[in-house]
């Protein structure tokens, strides 16, 4: 991309002096915006169509302009298009290449017009298409996590899936495996949420806002924003040029998204290792040791859980070069653009990988039920069995810890104690009480709105998979 010319800027009227070449190469963003391309001539093709619409120019010069920007455009997607750095930007290699095709007409592409109100719209017309495609992603994830979700209600022997809860990294309480997926769709869910409301909110056009205050063209920024398919035009030209929340919300929206498949990644990893073995990955989304022959790595989930830190710098970035900028427009603002396709482009692979990983991940239901019935999970439930028996909760939460107490004591569960030990805790409890607790009646009995019992899961399921299509 680097070339040796370096034909007259197109804002050199000023200059008597060439540009620096290191100056040339800081201030260059071509590298990286090029991939704006589409969206400029998009906005460029409505621009220019309205100009001739308020009389600004001759249909004749709209048509001119019009035919040299699709021929630009044909030889983007061609790959035939010389990139030019000292043509700087996207917005400038276009213009320059428009001239060179059509002639000094090109010229009056510009008219009412500022690099700064088309950097806006074409980076807002991105994150947009942006924000909807990760949304679109996110539901083809969440529609995997309620088909996991489903399947396991039932498994080889015909019972749901039992997996131990955890809080602290402790075992907690049982929990349906299906219960897990589906605490994973619902954060989803608020994800893919998050990127229709950011979406929603761009949809404003900043193209005419021009350099900063406006223009005193008779321009119609209602036309070009509708031609654009945006809802409306942003209403302040300081604004519609200077802001760049429009980009923080979606990045904000990334992070979020990328802390989550972390903790999922996070949760693949451990369950998958040896000690826990609740999990065995595909090999198609696992790796192997170059030494260590026995190995299979998780990498897929590192990556993803490791890749959450570059999608929380990117926000973080971008919140620090916005913050001290002065209004409107400072070139600051050029290093918008990075972070944003970074994070598009991560969790883009992300969360694809994991609507292709996740379906092909084996649950051992045998190892998962027995992690569940170990660490005294089914306590509480002995505790909810002597208060419904009357015995005040915080009582019966004191016996039941002095059972809990004596049985790791002695290397025993809470069902190998024997009929005296639990009868001298207290009258009401007997060894054949102890040995009822079992996982699948502790999960049976959380019948409570949002809880893990079988019923009140299957209904989660089954309203999710009214929601998507
Ligand atoms: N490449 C610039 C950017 O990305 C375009 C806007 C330049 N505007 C200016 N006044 N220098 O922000």
């Amino acid at each position: 991309m680097i070339q040796p010319k370096q034909d007259k800027k197109l804002w050199g009227g000023r200059f008597a002096e060439a540009t620096d070449g290191l100056v040339e190469l800081f201030n260059a963003s071509v590298g990286f915006d090029q991939r704006l391309a589409e969206q400029d001539i998009r906005g460029s093709l409505a621009h220019v169509a309205m100009l001739g619409q308020a009389g600004i120019l001759t249909a004749e010069e709209v048509a001119q302009i019009q035919e040299g920007l699709q021929g630009v455009l044909a030889d983007i997607r061609a790959g035939t298009f010389e990139w030019r750095l000292d043509r700087e930007d996207v917005h400038m290699n276009v213009e320059a290449a428009l001239r060179d095709r059509i002639g000094p007409v090109a010229g009056k592409l510009h008219t009412a017009r500022s690099r700064n109100d088309q950097v806006a719209v074409d980076f807002r017309l991105f994150t947009k298409e942006a924000a909807l495609d990760l949304a679109a992603k996110t539901r083809v994830l969440r529609a995997v996590m309620v088909a996991e979700a489903e399947k396991h209600l039932t498994s080889a022997g015909g019972e749901a899936v039992i997996l131990p809860g955890y809080t602290h990294l402790q075992v907690a309480q049982p929990i349906l495996l299906s219960h897990w997926f589906m605490a994973y769709a619902a954060m989803l869910e608020r994800d893919e949420g998050r990127f229709r409301d950011a979406a929603e909110r761009m949809d404003e056009s900043p193209l005419g806002s021009s350099a900063l205050a406006g223009t005193p063209w008779p321009i119609d920024r209602h036309a070009t924003a509708a031609a654009l398919g945006f809802a409306r035009p942003t209403a302040n030209s300081l604004d519609g040029v200077g802001s760049r929340d429009f980009a923080l919300e979606f990045l904000s929206a990334c992070a979020i998204l990328a802390a989550h498949l972390s903790r999922l990644s996070e949760e693949l990893i451990l369950y998958s290792t040896f000690e826990f073995g609740f999990l065995t990955l595909p090999d198609s989304h696992t790796t192997g040791s170059s030494i260590m022959p026995q190995k299979k790595n998780p990498d897929v989930s590192e990556l993803a859980r490791g890749k959450a830190g570059r999608v929380f710098g990117n926000l973080m970035g971008l919140l620090t070069v916005v913050k001290g900028t002065p209004l409107a427009y400072n070139k600051d603002l050029q290093e918008d653009k990075e972070g944003v396709f970074d994070s598009y482009d991560t969790l883009s692979t992300v969360l694809r990988l994991y609507a292709d990983m996740l379906p092909k991940t084996a649950w051992h239901a045998a190892a998962t039920k027995a992690a569940a019935a170990r660490g005294f999970s089914t306590a509480t439930d002995l505790a909810d069995f002597l208060a419904r028996a009357g015995v005040p909760f915080r009582e019966a939460h004191e016996v039941v810890g002095g059972l809990v107490g004596l049985a790791s004591r002695t290397g025993r569960q809470l069902w190998d104690l024997t009929d005296e030990e639990v009868r001298a805790a207290h009258p009401l409890l007997t060894a054949e009480v102890t040995r009822s607790l079992t996982v699948e009646e502790s999960v049976k009995a959380r019948q409570s709105y949002g809880g893990t019992a079988p019923e009140r899961v299957r209904e989660q399921v089954e309203a999710a998979k009214a929601a998507l299509p």
